[in-house]
């Protein structure tokens, strides 16, 4: 039984579909003080339950709308209570970067592990973590849509370079460029706040004329992406594209963007929004079988 929780209900359709199987929405509500009312719709007693939410936007509503559901779908007799987080949040906060500060993914992943047996979703932000079963105390499969871009971006733009602008972004640029044979290079990024970060060339890059794409896994300020777009821009590229998993485009991301040269942006269905390009559902159902 698919349950979409709200702002995910295309894509719980769309998996449902792909699995032959009902779809039903959750009930949601508030409380005339502000508290959250969620109830279930049909009965859930013995079903495999598939609570299907994203993390994004409103990532608080999602994580308590994710335990409500969760724990009373186990209450009410649930044989099983899967979550698909096509984004899954608070996972990048995987250390106390600054004294006193609450490390987000230990935090979440332990309640999410009390509500529900088992987490799908696609390319967490698995940095010091290598397996969020270890913190979230279910098992938690971490697909990859690398296919999907890897299929994206050779459809849509021929040849090319990827340039991943970070370290971290090798796991997606760097594989990604392997399987459709094209050059890739990753830049080194310095990360001064959530909001500001510089980034600088790793070795020599030759990209006069030819299109760059730049491929991380997510884009939130935009600040990583706008600064990798500045530095290639001054390389004289053909053209500058960006493509991604998760499409987040917090505050002014997508102005940033485009002042830095960027002529498209496309990422997954992870999130909603008007450059989801490349559909994930099939990737997200394929584990449910
Ligand atoms: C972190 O290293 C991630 O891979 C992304 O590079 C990062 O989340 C992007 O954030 P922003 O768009 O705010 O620079």
């Amino acid at each position: 039984m698919i349950i979409s929780l709200p702002n995910s209900e295309a894509i719980a359709t769309s998996i449902a579909k792909k699995l032959c199987q009902k779809h039903i929405v959750l009930e949601k509500d508030y409380f005339p003080d502000g508290e959250l009312y969620v109830r279930f719709p049909a009965s859930v007693r013995g079903e495999n339950v598939v609570l299907v939410r994203s993390f994004q936007p409103e990532p608080q509503e999602a994580l308590c709308e994710v335990l409500w559901a969760g724990m009373t779908a186990r209450r009410l007799g649930a044989r099983k209570v899967t979550l698909v987080a096509p984004y899954l949040g608070y996972v990048r906060q995987d250390k106390e970067f600054n004294p006193g500060e609450a490390i987000s993914v230990r935090v979440s992943g332990e309640l999410i592990g009390h509500a529900v047996d088992k987490v799908v979703t696609l390319d967490p932000h698995l940095h010091r973590i290598k397996d969020l079963s270890s913190v979230y105390g279910c098992p938690v499969s971490a697909l990859t849509a690398n296919t999907l871009l890897a299929d994206f971006i050779v459809k849509k733009y021929g040849k090319g370079i990827i340039v991943g602008p970070d370290e971290e972004s090798e796991q997606w640029a760097a594989r990604i460029a392997r399987s459709i044979g094209w050059q890739s290079t990753v830049l080194k990024k310095t990360r001064y706040s959530s909001r500001h970060v510089r980034v600088e060339l790793k070795e020599q890059l030759d990209v006069k004329n030819k299109t760059v794409v730049i491929v991380d896994d997510i884009i939130s300020t935009g600040d990583t992406v706008a600064k990798a777009a500045l530095l290639v821009s001054k390389m004289k590229p053909g053209k500058i594209a960006a493509v991604c998993v998760h499409g987040l485009f917090a505050e002014n991301a997508l102005k940033k963007l485009r002042s830095a040269g960027i002529s498209s942006v496309a990422c997954t269905n992870t999130i909603k929004n008007a450059h989801a390009q490349m559909d994930c559902a099939g990737l997200l159902a394929g584990e449910l079988q």
